[in-house]
């Protein structure tokens, strides 16, 4: 614990309304220096537009107080943010494809506001320093592009401290790592702490949350419902505090094993990729398919979408084999796919939320003409929105605002 180092940042009074949506109401919020602090809420709570107003991409309501290492910051910019050393990691990583680790981790620092020119040599230097304080090593010369997402995750944070951040928020950033990579990162995020570095975890993977963190503020629906030492907490009642509803964790998984089956693939080898998979889904079973990565699987999950073709092998659904072709294919016969990186991948950001919704199954709601008709969208999406409870705005809002 760190119960006597100074507050890194405290803000009270904060309040962001969109439109008609209150995202925040009178929220506080208080994180000490070399913490390791949760910010926790189901999906729409508020969090992310809570960070985006501690690093001034908002602008919060009227009467918000928001003071940062002591000293109060009257309007908060996203420059005065990153002079004050606050920095994110933010959920989609923020980072250029193209251009190369270290170019990502330290060229926009050593840009500095003036254009001016930057020489290679101490790109690469503060590049260098900067992993070497993760300790880690990188291929600085490498694409961005070409790294696995956990690399990535780690070249976001070299930049941070590039930019000497002491106070650093992470969006969800074990989201889309495996097991040994979240240890990595955790063991980054611990040791960071050690030297002072106060670290806001957005995560909804509790138990990792309360493994790491000292405590947790719980925010539902934009209101805040309070601040608790992880110390003693449960990942139950963290879920307790964060929905206001109690749960029955004893819930098993039904047996299914006399139902029928959906999917049976047999023999199924794509070369370099998988090789000889037999697996069958049946009605109503949620199979979980594991491996480190590089082990295929996001390949074996293209092939039974139709995305990549297999060698060997055959792909039985409800009773009739398959060659999926295409995407297409596989959508005709009921399969859907929600993919690993949703933030490009699986949606189209500037679309809205209805249109991101109805892409995949445009015929069902064209009519004899061709034309898409109105009402059946609205329709067909008001149902899934109610029946999975999203928390949106309107239906016509980007899905980004998500
Ligand atoms: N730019 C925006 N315009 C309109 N509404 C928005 C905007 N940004 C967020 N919202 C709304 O504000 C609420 C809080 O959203 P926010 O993104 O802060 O939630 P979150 O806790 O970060 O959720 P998640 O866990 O899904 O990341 C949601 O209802 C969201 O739809
Ligand atoms: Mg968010």
């Amino acid at each position: 614990m760190t119960p006597d180092f100074p507050l890194a940042i405290r803000l009270s009074h904060v309040s962001k309304v969109f439109g008609g949506v209150r995202a925040l109401d009178d929220v506080a919020f208080d994180v000490r220096e070399g913490e390791v602090h949760c910010l926790a809420g189901e999906n729409g709570c508020g969090k992310s537009t809570l960070i985006k107003i501690i690093t001034g991409v908002y602008t919060p309501e009227p009467g918000a107080e928001i003071e940062v290492f002591g000293e109060v910051v009257p309007r908060m910019t996203p420059d005065a943010a990153r002079a004050r050393g606050i920095a994110v990691i933010w959920q989609d990583l923020a980072l250029f494809p193209e251009m190369s680790v270290a170019e990502n981790i330290a060229f926009e620092t050593l840009l500095g506001s003036v254009p001016r020119a930057v020489s290679h040599a101490s790109v690469h230097k503060a590049a260098e320093a900067a992993l070497a304080r993760l300790g880690v090593s990188l291929d600085l010369e490498a694409r961005l592009r070409t790294l696995p997402i956990a690399e990535r995750q780690i070249v976001a944070i070299a930049r941070a401290l590039v930019q000497d951040a002491r106070l650093i928020f992470m969006d969800e950033p074990t989201a889309s790592l495996t097991q040994s990579e979240t240890d990595a990162l955790l063991d980054i995020v611990r040791n960071l702490s050690a030297k002072g570095v106060a670290i806001v975890f957005v995560s909804h993977r509790l138990q990792e949350v309360l493994d790491i963190c000292e405590r947790v503020t719980v925010v539902r629906d934009g209101r805040l419902v309070g601040v608790f030492p992880t110390e003693g907490m449960t990942p139950t009642r963290l879920t307790e505090l964060m929905t206001g509803k109690t749960f029955d964790m004893s819930v098993m998984a039904r047996d299914v094993s006399g139902a029928r089956p959906v999917l049976e693939v047999r023999g199924l080898s794509r070369a370099g990729e998988f090789e000889d998979i037999d697996l069958t889904i049946r009605a109503g079973e949620v199979l979980g398919l594991t491996g480190l990565i590089g082990a295929g699987r996001t390949e074996l999950g293209h092939a039974l979408f139709g995305m990549a073709r297999p060698d060997r092998g055959t792909i039985v659904i409800d009773g009739q084999e398959r060659r999926l072709r295409s995407n297409r294919d596989a959508i005709a016969a009921g399969v859907a796919y929600v993919s690993e990186d949703r933030l490009a991948l699986g949606l189209i950001q500037p679309q809205s939320i209805a249109d991101n919704a109805v892409m995949a199954v445009l015929k069902r709601i064209t009519g004899p003409t061709g034309r898409i008709s109105g009402r059946a969208k609205s329709d067909l999406v008001g149902n899934w929105i109610r029946d999975l409870s999203v928390k949106i705005g309107r239906p016509e809002d980007p899905v980004s605002t998500l």
